[in-house]
């Protein structure tokens, strides 16, 4: 059966967007009382917003406690937080105005503090007025670099980057029922996941399939790939993929360089174990690059500048969209650099696989030599011993981990004929992982909720 269609029964009903109209009135502070606010009320006491002065285009703004915030005119009446600049409905809320009619150089005709409710009054051209709460104020406030580096949180990123030492003392272990039942745990498994790149499930169902489709459920929507929604891995006579074609130890990887824009999270749950053997083996790519980064600034500037093709032809037979099973044939094709950065420097994205990569290098031939001389240092710094992470999958764990991040492989193992070492698993993307994150975070009102376009 499609996912699909099972994941919208899941998700918390929306109801249907009816015409605003038909609303009722929205009160001075809006409909914008939200868990946050009342996270952010009890995490420190109420300060009293004392005065406001203007300086060019900002209010400057103060508190009683000593405070300071500098809000530009044009970014408050931007994000004015009265209903007719957003518009609100119990499906979203989003900006009215158009930027082909906004000035950008627009001038209050007044703005005072009311002390009677701790707000700020700015009145704008077109009868719009705004009233902004001290806490809206100081949860937003541009000048403040506390509310930055707040905001930048919400990304989830960057992440600690770990070696051996640092992820088994803090590899997170999550029981499956609770993430299944509990939204508090489904956070912090997911919120394990974007930070540390890696966690677990245990004590899930066994000798079952089926647990993949329900974490996925639990997180959003799977990403299909050319191997469908879910995958098996297992031996098999038609092996599309080198993980199906032998029971032995595959090369550190991560999966699909072949496309331009692969998956970002993977998922395996283990269904049948091996007799022997079959452990899975994880590495920081993250932490391998700022290891290079430091020791081997030379394979480091390579790497992160000199493309690897990476092709993937053949096909997959797996369950099409209506339950039949068909047939895809593939022929996949993409660049990228081993190490791909920011325009700051920063570590992004790590993929690497050998079975993949092609015979294509986009350089003279003299430049060959020396980029598989770094790729070759770079599996070197993969298998050292500091960097690897070992864990062993019982009938029924699962493992979701950050596939443009860490690299992975397994042992070989050893299988009984009647009992074929079998793991099913699926692929998702860091946005619909993240925005459970926040959406959880908002709804369990979370001290990391964030605030949102208009309501605290
Ligand atoms: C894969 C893979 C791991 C395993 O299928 O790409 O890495 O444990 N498999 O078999
Ligand atoms: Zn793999």
């Amino acid at each position: 059966p499609s996912l699909d269609r099972r994941c919208t029964l899941f998700f918390e009903r929306v109801e249907i967007l009816a015409p605003r109209s038909l609303y009722p009135p929205i009160s001075s502070r809006g409909m914008l009382a939200s868990p946050l606010s009342r996270v952010v009320s009890a995490l420190r006491p109420l300060a009293t917003l004392s005065s406001v002065t203007r300086h060019d285009r900002i209010l400057r703004v103060k508190w009683d406690d000593g405070q300071t915030g500098d809000f530009p005119l044009v970014w408050m009446r931007d994000s004015s937080p009265d209903p007719q600049t957003y518009s609100l409905s119990p499906a979203m809320s989003a900006r009215n105005l158009h930027m082909s009619t906004f000035d950008v150089e627009v001038e209050p005709l007044s703005y005072s503090i009311s002390p009677s409710d701790n707000q700020l009054h700015v009145e704008w051209p077109g009868s719009v007025t705004s009233k902004f709460d001290s806490e809206w104020l100081l949860l937003r406030s541009p000048s403040s670099a506390a509310a930055a580096a707040r905001r930048h949180k919400w990304y989830l990123f960057p992440e600690e980057t770990w070696g051996k030492e640092e992820i088994e003392k803090r590899l997170k272990r999550y029981n499956y029922s609770d993430v299944i039942s509990d939204d508090k745990s489904l956070h912090d498994f997911l919120e394990s996941v974007c930070l540390d790149g890696i966690a677990v499930l245990t004590n899930g169902p066994k000798g079952e399939k089926g647990a993949v489709e329900k974490i996925a459920e639990r997180i959003g929507f799977m990403q299909r790939t050319h191997f469908g929604n879910v995958f098996e891995v297992c031996t098999k006579p038609d092996a599309s993929n080198m993980a199906y074609a032998v029971p032995s130890t595959l090369p550190f990887h991560t999966d699909f360089p072949s496309l331009s824009d692969p998956p970002q999270l993977q998922m395996l749950h283990m269904f049948i174990k091996a007799k022997e053997g079959g452990n899975s083996l994880f590495v920081d790519g993250f932490h391998v690059a700022e290891q290079l980064r430091v020791e081997r600034p030379d394979v480091f500037s390579l790497l992160s500048s000199r493309e690897c093709e990476f092709i993937e032809e053949g096909h997959d037979v797996h369950e099409g969209p209506a339950g039949e099973t068909m047939t895809f044939p593939y022929n996949m094709a993409a660049r990228h650099t081993t190490i791909k950065t920011d325009s700051s420097g920063r570590v992004v994205r790590v993929q690497f696989g050998n079975a993949m990569r092609s015979w294509f290098y986009d350089c003279e031939p003299e430049k060959i030599q020396e980029l598989y001389r770094a790729l070759k240092v770079f599996t070197d710094y993969v298998y050292q011993d500091r960097n690897l992470l070992k864990i062993t999958l019982q009938e029924g764990d699962t493992v979701l981990w950050a596939n443009t991040r860490l690299l992975h492989t397994r042992d070989g193992y050893v299988e009984d004929d009647n009992r074929r070492r079998t793991l099913t698993g699926c692929y998702f993307q860091w946005d619909i992982v993240k925005s459970r994150v926040r959406q959880l975070s908002r709804k369990l009102a979370l001290p990391s909720a964030q605030p949102s376009a208009v309501g605290n």
